[in-house]
C-alpha cells in the first residue's frame, strides 16, 4: 500500500510518501517564523502551513518518482494540534484526495509518534511499555495491540519538551531549544547547579513545572555571586528531567508487563534519554525501541505509517472535523470501518 501523507498539527509542514514501512521520500519544513516569538504563534503557523503544503506535497511526488495514480490513498493528521493549523492541513489533504479520486484518511497524531519505532525497524513485541515525549506530551502508555492503550501515567503540568524550551529561554537560546540544551549539556557539570528531582514519589507521573521554577529562583539566587555557566545549568536541567522519565519508567515496567521498551516524541531524540533507557532496557533482559531521530519530531512519515498498519489492520477513518484536543483513550470508541 503506498499512500501520500500530511502532517500540520503544530509548526512543522510535512508530506511524505510511504510504503508500507519503507519511506520513499519526506519533504518536511520546521517554521523558522516562530523563533522570533519564543514559541508558537498560531496564526502564522496556520498561514505557513497554507504556503508550504503544496510545494511539499509536489516535492514528495517527485522524489518518489510516482504520479498520482501510482498512490492508494491520502493520509493526514486530524489532531490533537494547532486548530488553525490542523485545518489547513486537513483541507489540503481532502483535496488532494478528491481531486485524484482516492481515499482520505485521518489519524492521531500522539498514535502515530505511538508507533513512529516501527518505522524501517521491526515490528515492536507486544506488549510493550512506550514513552511519548514531546513539546506537549509526556506520557507512558501500555500498548497491548493496535488500539489497545493504557495511560500508565502523564504528567500533571508541563510536558517535558515545553520545560526543555522555557529553561532554554532562561539561558538564551532558540526557540525550540531542546536539541541545542542537550548539546550544551554535554559540556557541562550538573553537580555545579543542583537541582531537585521532580515528584519524586512511588506514581508514575510526572511533573516538571516546579523544576522549570527551581531553574528560574536558583538563577536568580546565584545572580549576584560568580557566574554560572549555561551548560552546568543545561546539564543539571538535564540530569533531572531525564531522571524523572526514568524513574517513572522504571516503576511502570514494575507494574505492567512488557517485551519491549520504545519511545517517540520530539524529546526521544535526547541524547542522555536514549542512552539511559538503553541502559534500563538491558537491565531487564528487553530490547529498547526507539523512534529513529528522523523520525522524533513532528513529521508526515509517521502518519503515512500509521495509516498503512490501520489499514491492514482493518482500521480506517476519515471524519474530516479536526480535534485540536483529542485524549489517546477516545480513540477506542471511534466508529471504525472494515475495508
Ligand atoms: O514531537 P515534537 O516535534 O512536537 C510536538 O508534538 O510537541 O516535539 C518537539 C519538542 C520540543 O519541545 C523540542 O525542544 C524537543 O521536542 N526536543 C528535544 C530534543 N530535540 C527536540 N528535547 C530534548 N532533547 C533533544 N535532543
Ligand atoms: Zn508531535
Amino acid at each position: 500500500m503506498r499512500l501520500l501523507a500530511v502532517e500540520s498539527s503544530c509548526d512543522e509542514s510535512s508530506v511524505a510518501v510511504i510504503k508500507d514501512r519503507s519511506i520513499e521520500s519526506i519533504c518536511t519544513k520546521t517554521q523558522a517564523i516562530h523563533a522570533a516569538y519564543g514559541g508558537v504563534v498560531p496564526e502564522l503557523a496556520g498561514r505557513s502551513h497554507l504556503e508550504l503544503l503544496s510545494e511539499l506535497a509536489e516535492q514528495a511526488m517527485e522524489q518518489a518518482s510516482i504520479t498520482p495514480r501510482e498512490l492508494d490513498g491520502i493520509a493526514v493528521t486530524r489532531g490533537p494540534g494547532l486548530v488553525g493549523s490542523l485545518l489547513v492541513g486537513l483541507n489540503f489533504a481532502r483535496g488532494l484526495a478528491h481531486g485524484w479520486g482516492l481515499p482520505f484518511q485521518t489519524i492521531h497524531h500522539i498514535e502515530a509518534h505511538l508507533w513512529s519505532p516501527e518505522i524501517e525497524h521491526s515490528e515492536l513485541p507486544l506488549p510493550f511499555l512506550c514513552l511519548l515525549v514531546s513539546g506537549g506530551h509526556t506520557q507512558l502508555v501500555h500498548v497491548t495491540g493496535v488500539r489497545q492503550y493504557q495511560i500508565i501515567g502523564q504528567t500533571l503540568d508541563d510536558a517535558v519538551g515545553e520545560a526543555y524550551d522555557k529553561v532554554g529561554k532562561m539561558l538564551g537560546l532558540t526557540f525550540p531549544a531542546g536539541a541545542d540544551m542537550d548539546k550544551l549539556a554535554k559540556n557541562g557539570d550538573a553537580s555545579a547547579f543542583p537541582l531537585p528531582t521532580p515528584l519524586n514519589d512511588s506514581s508514575c507521573d510526572f511533573s516538571f513545572s516546579g523544576l522549570k521554577t527551581a531553574v528560574l529562583y536558583r538563577m536568580r539566587d546565584r545572580a549576584s555571586g560568580p557566574a554560572v555557566r549555561a551548560d552546568d545549568i543545561a546539564a543539571s536541567f538535564q540530569q533531572a528531567a531525564v531522571g524523572a522519565l526514568i524513574a517513572k519508567c522504571e516503576h511502570a515496567l514494575a507494574l505492567v508487563p512488557a517485551a519491549a521498551l520504545a519511545c517517540a516524541g520530539g524529546v526521544a531524540a535526547n541524547s542522555l534519554l536514549r542512552s539511559r533507557l538503553e541502559d534500563l532496557a538491558a537491565a531487564r533482559g528487553i530490547p529498547c525501541l526507539t523512534a529513529k531521530i528522523k523520525y522524533c519530531a513532528d513529521n508526515a512519515a509517521m502518519i503515512g505509517y500509521l495509516a498503512c498498519k490501520l489499514r491492514a489492520a482493518g482500521v480506517f477513518e476519515n471524519d474530516d472535523r479536526v480535534l485540536p484536543r483529542w485524549p489517546l483513550t477516545d480513540l477506542a470508541s471511534l466508529q471504525t470501518t472494515l475495508v
